[in-house]
């Protein structure tokens, strides 16, 4: 049996977090869920929870029988709410890992609310249940204190961007979710439209042809806290469906762009963690990040760096190096710091970790106290050249160096990957470090031998650099494009760049991406019409909301800071989405289904 009476004619008057020794004497009405119940020497004791903490409520049978009967009914997860005095708890019941922990409240009133059934697993934090329980049962799943706070954390966030935006003269505004697909390099959803059979509606991949209308509209200075949709393949820091803060600014350089992005990061990690961040950000040039650290998102929070041993090894005839050296690849190699003791096995699991990117092998020497080397290719260097290796690696007594030789990108992608590798292995990542960085000059196409055409690495609006324009008709995959991405402790958070405002160049890269003149005029018509009408220099950035939302909470996955997210495959557990259609709905649309095996 439950009562909402007590909800009509009484209102909380404190949140369960708030309560404090200041308290002391006053009457309060709390409201809740019941964490635990139990029964202490004749009374009984319930912690209540709500999203702002728990506070221990105590009832006496000695002041009231009645009372404390209905409470002994209390189970975990039962809806309540109680009147009563603030107490101190004595000096022998303090608890002082809680925040109210040297109160209590002596109830004179108690009312169910609500009765729950036993939860599938105990709502706290250190839970042992299985994600895809939770995930299953993600309304009780949130009601742990790190959902819940990562949930509010999360408003938070939102808050202090909209203020900052306010504040520096943004229009927000919301850009439409059925739409024509938006070329972001992912699959796109399709919505089957009714209106008009065998169309479709493509949900964004980001807002991107939108908000550079609205600087054509004038707008000048747009944001959106916007959703995006991408079919892709899922990881960790990756969900079909996220959100961006997505930013246009009209009559901008990149580096206000950038300063801009800087400030409300600076905010945020000021309001939220109480951290300074240095500004600005340090830059570095995507060649130069690829290889110094074989990522175009380098972690800066610790050293490893790669170095080049194709020097020191040349003129060798051991066949991995010379062959590598004829062909025109390279030898890189990094230092694993006192790792010289290492065995044969320990080091094969690391050539098992740079195949995953393609590498042959890595090779390994250790380095001695006198600095010379000991390792199966040694014998095939020269004393000269196994002195030369070791100092440009920079290795000291101790470390293991590693070399992996092939063609460019599938060393520095095997080198990248294993830096990380080893840098968690080692623990060599400080903790409590924000190394920001802006990653500039990507190059603005990359050559897709699958599909024999050029692809534009961030997307087909991007300007080229103003210094390398002229390539555009001689060298385009030498051409650097105005995008900058900004990274943070190995994420790329965001990315950006000037938008291209004139319609023949924007033709000319079209061309340059292998799209044929209809293509062009059915997929970006619109846009490039748009530009014959005034269209003002252009420029923007989106950051992943969810990603950010991961470091600032320290979550492991960025389904840790989503209200509702999807699993791997792609599904809501809870909702049970994706689910069929009806056979009228599909009539409706005129969709026929291909019949196919369930996985
Ligand atoms: P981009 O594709 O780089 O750029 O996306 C910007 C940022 O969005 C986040 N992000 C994701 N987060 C979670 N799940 C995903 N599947 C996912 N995909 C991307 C990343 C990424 O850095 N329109 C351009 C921006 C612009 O040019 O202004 C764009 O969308 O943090």
């Amino acid at each position: 049996m439950t009562s909402a009476r007590f909800v009509h004619d009484l209102q909380a008057t404190h949140s369960c977090g708030t309560l404090r020794r200041s308290h002391e004497g006053t009457t309060v009405v709390l409201m809740g869920f019941v964490q635990r119940a139990r029964n202490l020497g004749g009374c009984v004791f319930i912690d209540l929870r709500d999203r702002h903490g728990i506070t221990q409520v105590r009832i006496d049978p000695a002041l009231d029988a009645t009372l404390a009967l209905n409470a002994q009914r209390l189970r975990a997860e039962f809806v309540v709410a109680i009147e009563g005095v603030v107490a101190h708890r004595g000096a022998k019941n303090e608890n002082r890992r809680m925040p109210t922990g040297e109160v209590e409240v002596h109830a004179g009133r108690l009312e169910v609310l609500s009765e729950s059934a036993t939860p599938p697993f105990l709502i706290q934090d250190d839970s042992d249940a299985g994600e895809e329980l939770r995930l299953r049962y993600r309304y009780l799943d949130l009601r742990r204190p790190r959902l819940s706070r990562n949930m509010a954390l999360r408003s938070k966030v939102n808050q202090i961007t909209r203020n900052y935006f306010y504040e520096h003269d943004f229009l927000e505004i919301e850009t439409p979710i059925l739409t024509k697909a938006t070329p972001e390099g992912a699959r796109d959803y399709l919505v089957a439209s009714r209106v008009h059979p065998c169309h479709f509606y493509a949900l964004p991949q980001s807002p991107q042809t939108f908000k550079q209308l609205l600087m054509l509209s004038g707008m000048q200075r747009y944001f959106q806290i916007a959703r995006c949709f991408r079919d892709e393949d899922l990881r960790a820091d990756r969900q079909p469906e996220f959100t961006q803060i997505d930013v246009e600014m009209s009559f901008v350089s990149a580096a206000e762009i950038q300063r801009t992005i800087e400030g409300l990061l600076a905010a945020v990690f000021r309001e939220v963690l109480g951290e300074d961040l240095t500004l600005p950000f340090p830059r570095i040039a995507y060649d130069e990040a690829i290889a110094r650290f074989g990522s175009d998102r380098p972690d800066l929070r610790f050293g490893m760096e790669l170095f080049f041993a194709t020097e020191a090894v040349s003129g060798s005839e051991f066949r991995a190096f010379a062959d590598t050296i004829t062909g025109g690849g390279v030898v890189k190699g990094i230092v694993a710091p006192g790792c010289a003791s290492w065995s044969r096995r320990q080091v094969e699991t690391l050539s098992a970790e740079a195949a995953i990117f393609g590498a042959k092998g890595v090779l390994s020497a250790k380095v001695e106290s006198d600095l010379t080397l000991k390792g199966a290719f040694v014998k095939h260097l020269t004393a000269e050249q196994a002195t030369e290796l070791c100092s440009t690696a920079g290795a000291a007594p101790g470390d293991l160096i590693l070399l992996v030789a092939g063609d460019a990108t599938t060393v520095n992608a095997a080198l990248g990957h294993l830096r990380l590798h080893l840098a968690k292995m080692l623990d060599l990542i400080p903790k409590n470090q924000w190394a920001f960085a802006w990653v500039v000059d990507f190059p603005a196409f990359e050559w897709d031998p699958g599909e024999e055409r050029f692809v534009a690495l961030h997307h087909p609006f991007t300007s080229p650099h103003p210094d390398d324009v002229h390539l555009l008709a001689t060298d385009p995959g030498a051409m650097r494009a105005e995008a900058y991405d900004v990274v943070l402790n190995g994420l790329e958070l965001g990315g950006g760049s000037i938008r291209i405002h004139d319609s023949e160049l924007q033709r000319k890269v079209f061309e340059i991406l292998g799209l044929g003149n209809d293509q062009v005029e059915q997929k970006f018509g619109f846009l490039l019409e748009a530009l014959r009408y005034g269209a003002p220099p252009h420029g923007g950035i989106a950051l992943g909301l969810d990603r950010l939302m991961m470091l600032l909470t320290g979550s492991e996955s960025i389904r840790d800071v989503i209200a509702f997210p999807k699993t791997t495959r792609a599904a809501c557990l809870m909702s049970g989405a994706p689910s069929r259609a009806e056979a009228i709905q599909l009539k409706e649309l005129r969709l026929k289904l291909e019949p196919h095996e369930e996985t």
